[in-house]
């Protein structure tokens, strides 16, 4: 904020809640750039009303931009940017962490003590998923899957991956990574991580049916977007299997979970902290000032939205 006060002139919208898209579509117009968190509809509506009054940037501190409509800011001739990199090792060690928790039954564990339940040692208390070994389908192998994957070989992990372009083979080299198609990779995967952007193309990739074929006793980890798993028909993949447990960073309607999956014991859920370590968080608003900065000095975008 000191940075932008210094060099353009800004309103903002002191609230906590985010805004509707009427109330964007009315505070917008009459400004050349927006600043915007994930948590805002960016939508066709907002985007005509601010380009209408001058509207030519949106800055997203974020690196996934589904609130923001890419066609419609193309449309419009509005530029796009987000902050991708930065966040890339946070999210993949909030990813880990999630997975470690979910296979090692920490949530459970805990619980278990907390209640007084434990009275005694034995050989099979709380025995879960042992990593070495044990195959990680990545769904997206981009920026944070490589770095999951890379963690998880240190684990001794399996990685085979999913994609709709297979990875340049020194990155499949260096990761051991096997290409292969979805549905396969479903059926053969002990742990799921996803790692897409949310897309129309991507929206449920993980539907009730697939939900229903993943291996027998899958843990499933997601740190990417709620809209890519059909939330309403998690509970039933875990009632009646064949998934065994979810360890849930994202959600369909945030900061709404789906009731079903509340009191669930097998379901780990925590708010949207993928990126949330201090220097990643501080790293993102820079970035994302840095693009209102060289917008308004005509300089290029560093991170323009593709
Ligand atoms: C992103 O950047 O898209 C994350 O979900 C929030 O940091």
């Amino acid at each position: 904020m000191h940075a932008l006060r210094a060099s353009v002139q800004i309103t903002t919208r002191p609230a906590d809640t985010p805004p509707t898209e009427a109330e964007l579509a009315e505070l917008v117009p009459g400004h050349d750039a927006v600043l915007c968190q994930l948590t805002e509809p960016m939508s066709r509506m907002v985007l005509e009303a601010g380009a209408a009054a001058g509207l030519r940037l949106v800055s997203q501190v974020a690196v996934g931009l589904d609130n923001v409509d890419l066609a419609a800011c193309a449309d419009l001739g509005i530029a796009v940017a987000h902050t991708p990199g930065v966040l890339t090792d946070a999210t993949a060690d909030l990813t880990m962490a999630l997975l470690l928790a979910a296979a090692r039954r920490l949530p459970e564990a805990e619980r278990y003590l907390r209640a007084g339940r434990w009275d005694v040692w034995s050989l099979d208390l709380m025995a879960g998923l042992e990593l070495r070994g044990a195959v990680l389908g990545i769904v997206g192998l981009g920026r944070i899957g490589q770095a999951v994957a890379a963690r998880a070989r240190g684990f001794g992990m399996r990685i085979c991956y999913a994609s709709p372009r297979r990875a340049p083979s020194d990155v499949e080299a260096s990761l051991q990574a096997e290409w292969l198609p979805l549905d396969t990779l479903l059926a053969r995967a002990d742990v799921i991580s996803l790692h897409v952007p949310l897309s129309a193309d991507t929206h449920h990739l993980l539907s009730r049916a697939r939900l229903g074929s993943v291996k027998d006793g899958a843990i499933l980890v997601n740190t990417s977007r709620g809209g890519l798993i059909e939330e309403a028909t998690l509970a039933d993949a875990l009632q009646t299997g064949p998934l065994a447990f979810a360890a849930l960073d994202v959600f369909e309607e945030e900061p709404r979970v789906h009731p079903s999956l509340l009191d669930r014991h097998d379901v780990l859920l925590v708010p949207h902290i993928g990126s949330a370590t201090r220097a990643t968080r501080l790293r993102m608003a820079q970035l994302a000032t840095d693009a209102v900065l060289d917008f308004a000095a005509g300089r290029p975008l560093q991170h323009p939205a593709r």
